[in-house]
């Protein structure tokens, strides 16, 4: 019998194992048909706390294209969370059912109780400002499609870099990579958490911290924009202040490199101007279909299936 294996972190597979799983995503984009009865009989649970749009269709479109069935629900409040149960109550219920769960909560640290109690694969869809592994595989994913390779590349990050838990998923799982530069760019209020500074000085990883878009952007090989969370703001003078600090348009493109892409992790508020979408450099929503395919990847692989 297979270990039981769980997506909590990107940081969860080695360097190796996530070659091996983008390499199946490859495999399953150029031969959908030959993937579709991979996970006939099988089920998946999406239990998402949180709203979402991307990552439970994502998920469940990803169960449906391999063969299996989905069950779930996209509310806290239409499930028995509602009533007080609690999320280790939950998978265990949970793995009565399905083969594999989704989660998605508005607590840090909730998706690891749940698997440290189930008995099924449970992968965290993204953990309040803390983790969002499957959206860090995407985004690998994505750079490793465009750029032909993950190392040795200038990346900018821009916005909430303090609430935005794939900048944070994103930083962790690309200081494995030799040659990355990272330059951080936020308003003094969103700067990126102090424990990821520590972690890339510790690793002699270059970063710099800049407010300014309009100075960096000429230098970035990627621009991952990010919108500024609002759900997770204490006040909301404070997110009314911030929300439109950044907004990426046609002027500011102009600064760019020829071949800088544009990620986002969406959803978009108003950080990237409509006039980009059909910029050639705009590789959000190519991003969003590289999401489907690794998350069926992910899927295959923790359920042990080859
Ligand atoms: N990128 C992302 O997590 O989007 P959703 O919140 O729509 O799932």
């Amino acid at each position: 019998m297979e270990k039981l294996r769980h997506m909590m972190n990107p940081l969860d597979f080695s360097v190796e194992e996530l070659e091996e799983l983008f390499d199946l995503a490859g495999k399953i984009e150029k031969d959908l048909p030959g993937y579709s009865h991979k996970c006939d009989g099988k089920i998946l649970a999406t239990c998402f706390y949180e709203p979402s749009t991307r990552t439970r269709l994502s998920f469940e479109t990803a169960m449906i294209r391999l063969g299996g069935q989905v069950i779930g629900f996209a509310d806290a409040n239409s499930s028995s969370a509602a009533k007080g149960e609690s999320v280790a109550d939950t998978i265990r219920v949970i793995s009565c059912f399905a083969d594999i769960c989704a989660m998605r909560h508005p607590k840090e640290g909730a998706p690891m109780v749940a698997a440290s109690k189930s008995t099924i694969p449970v992968i965290n869809a993204g953990d309040g400002g803390h983790q969002h592994p499957t959206q860090t595989l995407t985004d690998l994913l994505t750079i490793r499609s465009l750029y032909g390779s993950l190392k040795n590349f200038t990346i900018g990050l821009c916005g909430d870099l303090k609430f935005g838990r794939t900048v944070h998923s994103l930083i962790n799982a690309l200081s494995r990579y030799e040659g990355i530069r990272f330059i951080f760019i936020s308003p003094k209020e969103l700067k990126v958490p102090d424990y990821i500074t520590e972690m890339l000085r510790q690793k002699n990883i270059p970063y710099e911290e800049v407010i300014k878009l309009e100075e960096v952007i000429p230098q970035l090989d990627f621009l991952y924009m990010t919108r500024v969370q609002k759900e997770r703001f204490f006040n909301e003078e404070d997110y009314i202040r911030l929300r439109n600090f950044y907004i990426l348009d046609k002027e500011k493109m102009a600064l760019a490199k020829e071949k800088m892409f544009i990620l986002h992790p969406l959803p978009r508020v108003n950080e990237i101007s409509v006039e980009i979408d059909d910029d050639p450099r705009a590789a959000y929503f190519k991003q969003v279909q590289y999401g489907m395919y690794v998350r069926m990847a992910l899927i295959l692989t923790l359920l042990g299936i080859k």
